[in-house]
């Protein structure tokens, strides 16, 4: 019989977050993606910094690589992402302006974006991360100045700029699916509740949101049961649910003399087939966008160096062989 792979065991697309010099350079990387996966998101070759360096100058190239691939292989192409606190060009961390000006910037950056990317990109994350992890509330610099965990653009614009975020985007490509996307639903509590407030508002209102990404960026030891309700709570807002980043970590303590032990594989392997398995029962059929791994290797991991720390979140090895965590995510779908 044929070897299974993810995309074609899974009933719903199997993305995975990409880089251009991946996809361009590096043969091992194509030929993981080309056999297993069938969707794909710009790990940052879409984000604000890289696609707006100067004001009003825009640079989509890196973008634009990923977008072709995907257009040549048939691969489902999601965008992400048009507005994230974390992804600010240097002319926008010293911006002067007033309050139109900066709705402005802020228009303009989606409506160009949304615009060059029309009919190319299936779907996007239109904001990213906006609510806070602690109360709940959006992201606002000024509520806790300096601390990195706040957002110039609620500061500027004002608490209904996601709201508009999603129209601005849908006036220039009213074909795409819009998300919003965030992390910490399977924590429960109140960065959950205020996100399917949030979601649910914006439907009950009219503005075009067709979707919620769920990042799991996990761990080893998360608690699965707050998984299973944030999947089945998601899938009552009756919106789309994209496991849109997901990865397990191995060292949330951050060891620096741990080992990837046979132990740990097995763990996180089950953790794995434990997620298709639960989204599959949890979110009807119509609702599945897909499961997204960001990145797929190892050694192309955001963990390691985000956090700095050694890990092994992904389901291929650092030589681009399948981990037993492959073998259990294959299993759960
Ligand atoms: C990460 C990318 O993988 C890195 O290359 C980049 O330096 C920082 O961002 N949540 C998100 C993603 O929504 O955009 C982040 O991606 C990982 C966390």
């Amino acid at each position: 019989p044929p070897v299974a792979t993810l995309k074609a065991a899974a009933p719903f697309p199997m993305g995975s977050a990409v880089t251009s010099n991946g996809i361009l350079n590096n043969y091992y990387y194509q030929g993981v993606l080309l056999t297993e996966y069938n969707s794909m998101t710009a790990d940052y070759e879409m984000k604000f910094d890289i696609t707006e360096p100067q004001q009003g100058t825009f640079n989509y190239a890196p973008g634009d690589a990923i977008v072709n691939f995907a257009a040549l292989h048939h691969f489902r192409m999601h965008g992400h992402n048009f507005i994230w606190h974390q992804a600010l060009p240097a002319w926008l961390l010293t911006f002067q302006g007033d309050a139109p000006a900066w709705e402005n910037v802020f228009k303009t950056h989606i409506q160009t974006e949304a615009a060059h990317y029309k009919g190319q990109v299936a779907s996007w994350d239109v904001v990213n991360e906006a609510i806070r992890d602690d109360n709940g509330q959006l992201r606002n610099e000024d509520a806790t100045p300096g601390d990195g965990t706040g957002s110039i653009w609620r500061r500027h614009l004002g608490p209904d700029y996601i709201a508009r975020a999603f129209v601005y985007a849908h006036q220039s490509d009213p074909n795409a699916l819009l998300f919003y996307n965030d992390y910490g639903q399977e924590w429960g509590g109140i960065k959950l509740d205020s996100m399917i407030a949030l979601v649910s508002g914006l439907k009950k209102r009219g503005i075009p949101i067709s979707g919620i990404g769920m990042q799991m960026h996990i761990d080893i030891n998360v608690d699965t049961a707050g998984i299973t309700s944030a999947l089945k709570r998601l899938a009552a807002t009756g919106l789309l649910v994209h496991l849109s980043e997901l990865d397990i970590s191995v060292n949330p303590g951050a060891d620096p003399n741990i080992t990837f032990t046979s132990a740990l594989q097995l763990k996180q392997a089950a953790l794995y087939q434990f997620i298709a398995e639960t989204y599959r029962a949890s979110v009807p059929a119509a609702q599945r966008y897909g499961i997204t791994t960001w990145e797929f290797c190892d050694a192309d991991s955001w963990i390691p160096a985000f956090f700095n720390r050694k890990d092994w979140p992904l389901p291929f090895d650092a030589a681009y062989k399948k981990k037993p965590a492959y073998f259990g995510l294959l299993k759960g779908l």
